[in-house]
């Protein structure tokens, strides 16, 4: 027992000055050294110890309604444990290549969605981009998404402040008429980075003017500027949402139209749209993405429709483990949230890492995944440069090696 007591409070003053903060001010998260792997076991160990009703079993959290509640508040405040990654090996245990995918493109420094989001992410050092579609009536195809369900998609009000759906214009229209509500708080860039058609004049005193590019782009207008600019390598792939009814058709089409079969992806959450653009582009690249409600049956899901990778929220990398599904043959992703949800999740529920630094990002590539959807792409590119670099170190290290017992055999 005195033993355990020294144990404890040994622990506990080399950590104290790291988790006081967490627990006085739940807003402040002490962001774990990662590049040391002993602290960072050390330290996500020491969570568990010191507050032990913060982890929730090993393999199987639970997200059924009754325990929702009393499962949030003693929900993990470690994103380690949530992903089940705390017994790895303190390096990054699973070294690969991670593909890095900029959300809506960059959307912290630009507006999501437009080419200039698109063209920030690239600069970042994003491998991929990712964007929604939606079809209007005129038959164009809209990098836009705005809110309400299923049952009422593509509402106006909260991102352009007036009443009505996107569906209601054309894309010329859309585009002629449309701005940006500069406080709405989804987006992320802020409002100095959203610009209307007459702002120039009057805001751009004294600092250096934005050219006005905050209006609703058409795909086409994306998929031209990526494959033309010459910023934009032709290895950058692009990841097409199909978010609305009738979505897979046109895009498939406009896609071979523009010539960019070999970089353009299809995604859904609605998987017979999988199927339908398996079905018009056998060779196309396809995700089935998965929404918080993961079926059991999820990999064998993803066969049936013949997507080649299956894309679930960054915290469902753990519960089913992301290693079956590279075993069953199928690419891995994982989504993050919009701005709102991140900085919620980075707040309330882990203080183990912050609104997604590297450090967050490590955690999350512990998993296994092999692709990232994230929105801080140059975040995540300077991490999976870093480790390219050690995959590189360590194959030529081995290569040495081999030579050596070569030599020493000869
Ligand atoms: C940008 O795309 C995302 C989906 O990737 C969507 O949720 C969001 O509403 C879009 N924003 C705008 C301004 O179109
Ligand atoms: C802009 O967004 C803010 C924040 O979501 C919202 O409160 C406001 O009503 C919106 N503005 C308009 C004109 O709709």
């Amino acid at each position: 027992m005195v033993s355990l007591m020294k144990f404890l409070s040994v622990i506990t003053i080399i950590n104290i000055h790291h988790f006081a903060l967490a627990f006085l001010h739940p807003t402040s998260h002490p962001v774990i050294n990662f590049p040391n792997p002993d602290l960072h076991h050390w330290q996500s160990t020491m969570l568990m110890l010191i507050n032990p009703f913060n982890v929730p079993p090993h393999g199987e959290f639970r997200d059924d309604h009754n325990n929702r509640n009393h499962y949030q508040q003693l929900s993990s405040y470690s994103l380690a444990s949530k992903l089940n990654v705390l017994h790895d090996s303190g390096v990054i245990e699973h070294t690969h290549p991670i593909e890095v995918v900029g959300h809506r493109g960059s959307l912290y420094t630009a507006l999501e969605n437009t080419s200039r989001s698109f063209l920030h992410a690239v600069e970042a050092g994003a491998d991929s981009v990712e964007l929604d579609v939606f079809l209007l009536k005129c038959g164009n195809l809209v990098v836009f998404h705005g809110s309400g369900g299923d049952e009422r998609p593509g509402l106006l009000h909260l991102y352009c402040g007036i009443d009505g759906s996107i569906l209601d214009y054309t894309a010329e229209e859309a585009k002629r008429t449309l701005t940006f509500n500069k406080s709405y708080d989804e987006f992320g860039c802020g409002p100095t980075q959203i610009t209307h058609p007459d702002d120039l004049a009057t805001e751009s005193l004294g600092q250096e003017p934005i050219p006005h590019y905050c209006y609703v782009h058409t795909l086409e207008e994306v998929l031209t500027t990526l494959r033309d600019h010459p910023k934009v390598p032709p290895t950058l792939s692009i990841k097409i949402e199909l978010k609305g009814e009738g979505t897979a058709f046109p895009a498939v089409q406009l896609v071979e139209k523009l010539n960019m079969m070999h970089r353009c992806h299809y995604s859904s959450f609605d998987h017979s749209r999988i199927a339908e653009v398996r079905e018009l582009s056998p060779g196309a690249l396809t995700g089935a993405l998965f929404a918080d409600d993961v079926p059991d049956d999820f990999i064998q899901r993803a066969i049936a429709v013949g997507a080649s990778e299956i894309h679930l929220g960054m915290t469902h990398a753990h519960t089913r483990g992301y290693k079956p599904r590279t075993k069953a043959g199928l690419g891995t992703m994982a989504w993050f949230r919009g701005p709102v949800g991140m900085k919620e999740d980075a707040t309330s529920k882990y203080h183990d890492v912050g609104n997604e630094d590297e450090c967050m990002y490590e955690v999350v590539i512990r998993t296994g995944v092999r692709s990232m959807c994230v929105n801080r792409p140059g975040v995540l590119a300077k991490l999976a440069e870093k480790m390219q670099r050690r995959i590189n170190w360590e194959s030529a290290f081995y290569l040495n090696e081999e030579k050596k017992s070569e030599e020493l055999s000869a």
